[in-house]
């Protein structure tokens, strides 16, 4: 085994970051046939803490698979609380149901089944207020869409984190040709240069290998 995913083992256990509610959601996934990329516990729980630390109380994801991230969140809002999550697939959306449902948050969590892009632009055309924090976690060669509308959804004070932005190390490689890696790339490029947002990269090691999240304060509109 991985020096680090031991140490994930070692996070896991010692913050009891596996429940059995969790525990079930990553089992009927699998069951499902589901890919196994949900994020780690250990960075399922620090969504939980960033959206506690910001006081969310609206919540926006894009990518639910079955709802493992989905879980972190939600149990990170009061009970008035409010999540939109928003899927593709209808197989993934309909395990993600019966998921939420088990862990107890379905009453929160509305799942939008459809293209990312078009439902966003929809809730703008919509003038859905803003969010507190915004998950970005769908497929890769749309995250510059997906920031550019997550801009029009947020306010100042919203945070806005992506999964998946350093990819084993491929997003330092200039040109790259895989779309996926070029959209992350531009993604990057565009947090970076926008006057309206604190951000930055971690990278991280663990279950999942070599990767990154982009964390970032929208500071004004
Ligand atoms: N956030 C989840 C993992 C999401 S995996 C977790 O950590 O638990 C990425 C998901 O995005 C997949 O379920 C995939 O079907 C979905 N997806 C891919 N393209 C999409 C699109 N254009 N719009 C919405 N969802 C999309
Ligand atoms: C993939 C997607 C993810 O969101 C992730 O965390 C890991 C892998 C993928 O599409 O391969
Ligand atoms: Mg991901």
């Amino acid at each position: 085994m991985q020096r680090w995913t031991e140490v994930d083992r070692y996070i896991e256990d010692l913050f009891a970051l596996d429940d059995e509610v969790l525990t079930q959601t990553v089992e009927s996934s699998r069951a499902a046939g589901l890919p196994q990329i949900q994020v780690t516990p250990a960075l399922g729980k620090l969504l939980f803490v960033l959206a506690r630390s910001v006081g969310a109380r609206r919540i926006l994801e894009i990518g639910t698979l079955g709802g493992y991230s989905t879980t972190w969140l939600a149990r990170a809002l009061p009970d008035d609380g409010h999540l939109t999550t928003l899927e593709i697939d209808p197989h993934h959306a309909g395990v993600a149901r019966a998921n939420l449902g088990r862990a107890g948050v379905a009453d929160r969590v509305e799942i939008v089944v459809g293209a990312g892009r078009d439902i966003l632009d929809r809730m703008i055309a919509a003038g859905a207020p803003p969010f507190d924090v915004i998950f970005i976690d769908a497929d890769k060669d749309g995250y510059p869409d997906y920031l550019e509308r997550s801009l029009r959804l947020s306010r100042p004070g919203t945070l806005i984190v992506a999964d998946n932005v350093v990819r084993g190390g491929d997003v330092a490689m200039p040109g790259h040709t895989d779309p996926r890696v070029a959209g992350v790339q531009r993604f990057n490029e565009m947090l970076a240069r926008d006057p309206r947002v604190s951000s930055t990269i971690i990278q991280t090691v663990g279950d999942k290998g070599y990767d990154g999240i982009a964390v970032a304060l929208v500071e004004r509109g």
